[in-house]
């Protein structure tokens, strides 16, 4: 039987997430083969709660011609030494968990999320999310296969931009 992780273990993998804690601002690209390509501001803030201890997020934007647009919230939280899972809820109603390692001293901190649960939005098949953490610059990508392609296969719908607010 797996053993379980350590509350340091688990302290330890949050700790290599601080490069990301903090408020973002950006500029993002949105496409995908079914839709027309849009534009979007965002405001992204991650923040550190210990005594969970996980890390809260909240990702909010606006197409570029001032229109509302996603929104979502969630958390980050340690599950296994050197591994997260990323917890939200969607403006639509849809949610999402996400799984990934993040890598010790990384710098620049590149991690890759993928999806193992979706809910309510028959549409998906799969996720995936790199985030990319170099200072004061904070740049993803998020990848999804649906089912409103004839074959599902991962493709690009976000690339954003960001900078410490
Ligand atoms: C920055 C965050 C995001 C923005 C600004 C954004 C924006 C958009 C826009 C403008 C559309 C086209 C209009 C529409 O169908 O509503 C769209 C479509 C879509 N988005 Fe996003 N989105 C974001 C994040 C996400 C995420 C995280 C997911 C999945 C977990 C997602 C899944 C979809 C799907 C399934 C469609 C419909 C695609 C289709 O009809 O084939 N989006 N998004």
């Amino acid at each position: 039987m797996a053993e379980e992780p350590t509350p340091e273990a688990l302290r330890a993998t949050l700790d290599r997430l601080t490069p990301i804690l903090g408020r973002w601002r950006g500029q993002g690209e949105g496409s995908y083969p079914t839709i027309d390509s849009f534009e979007y501001n965002e405001e992204l803030h991650f923040e550190l709660h210990d005594e969970y201890p996980m890390l809260f997020y909240e990702q909010k934007t606006r197409l570029t011609n001032g229109e509302a647009s996603h929104w979502e919230t969630g958390f980050v939280r340690p599950v296994d030494a050197g591994i997260v899972e990323l917890s939200n809820s969607q403006d639509s109603g849809r949610v999402e968990v996400l799984r990934g390692e993040i890598p010790e001293r990384s710098n620049p901190l590149v991690f890759r999320l993928r999806s193992v649960h979706h809910g309510h939005d028959p549409r998906m098949v799969e996720t995936e999310r790199e985030f990319r953490v170099d200072a004061d610059r904070l740049e993803y990508e998020v990848r999804m296969a649906t089912h409103t392609t004839p074959a599902p296969v991962m493709t690009v719908h976000l690339r954003s931009r960001l900078t410490r607010a």
